[in-house]
């Protein structure tokens, strides 16, 4: 079955960008001239999801409001006959058919993925972090796609990790089959650099069958006391294959004020309107 729905997790509290994120949603923080949301949105989009579910927090609603209708704004830019925004916005609200649930408490990634189960129903399903955020000539979940439809099981996108930063990720224990592409063997959730099974972390794109949700609601709290998705994963192992795709493309971890700095310099460098003198700047600065 092909893989028509994504769930797409907006719920943590954005500690990190505080105080920020005290009154405005950390997905909502802009990227050059985007909120860090619309990548993930359109990377969904751009590889055939038909339906997004957000799965949200308290204070989440900006994400909401931006991703509807809004037609006193239509109205004023129509008044203004600025014809160019009114587009912009339109589009915006037609990109996709977005659904939203609430995780009522953060109790980890793989509860907050549980709460999709319903809208989700028994079919494959995407999951993207939205703090990864990858550059890449064709969209990250394309490309697993691609690699789901030859396979028909699970699969995670995978980057190599310097070894000291093998405690910020799930690490796979890999099996090479092809160029880009490993049997996971087991996984662990941001081990120790002398515990890593390898270097292969995993990113915040997943291509998982609906049986995780039955494995969700049996794993007990792991790391942090939180119900891990690596964790049911590496049950799911006892049931179902899993492959890891090294994909194609840079990825930012938008999701610390560095990464996120990161992100914003290598996008606007490669901006149209504003790259140039970017550039011209930065030289200065330097
Ligand atoms: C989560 C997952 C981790 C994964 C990472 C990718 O961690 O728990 O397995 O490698 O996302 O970004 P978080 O970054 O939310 O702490």
């Amino acid at each position: 079955m092909k893989v028509r729905k994504a769930v797409i997790t907006v719920a943590g509290w954005g500690t990190r960008f505080l105080p920020i994120t005290k009154a405005q949603p950390k997905e909502m923080l802009p990227l050059v001239d985007k909120p860090l949301i619309q990548y993930a949105v359109e990377e969904a989009v751009n590889s055939g999801i038909e339906q997004i579910i957000l799965v949200t927090a308290m204070g989440k609603q900006a994400i909401e409001d931006y991703f509807d209708r809004s037609f006193e704004l239509e109205y004023v830019l129509e008044q203004k006959g600025d014809v160019r925004r009114l587009q912009e916005i339109r589009e915006l609200s037609d990109l996709v058919n977005v659904c939203y649930i609430r995780q009522k408490e953060q109790l980890g990634l793989g509860h907050a993925i549980l709460t999709a189960k319903d809208i989700v129903g028994r079919e494959p399903f995407a999951v993207f972090l939205p703090d990864d955020i990858v550059d890449s000539k064709v969209p990250v979940l394309k490309q697993m796609v691609e690699v789901y439809e030859q396979h028909k099981t699970n699969v995670v996108a995978v980057d190599r990790v310097s070894i000291q930063d093998t405690t910020k990720y799930g690490i796979i224990e890999p099996k090479k089959i092809s160029s880009h592409i490993y049997q996971v063997l087991s996984l662990a959730e941001k081990p120790e650099p002398a515990q890593a099974p390898s270097n292969l972390g995993v990113v915040g794109r997943y291509i998982l069958m609906p049986q995780i949700f039955d494995v969700l609601e049996a794993t007990p709290p792991g790391k942090n006391q939180e119900i891990q998705l690596t964790d049911a994963l590496q049950l799911l192992l006892r049931q179902q294959a899993i492959l890891a795709y090294e994909f194609e493309g840079v990825r930012y971890d938008t999701g610390t004020p560095l990464g996120w700095l990161e992100a914003t310099i290598a996008f606007a460098l490669k901006h149209p309107d504003i790259g140039h003198k970017l550039r011209e700047y930065l030289r200065q600065l330097l």
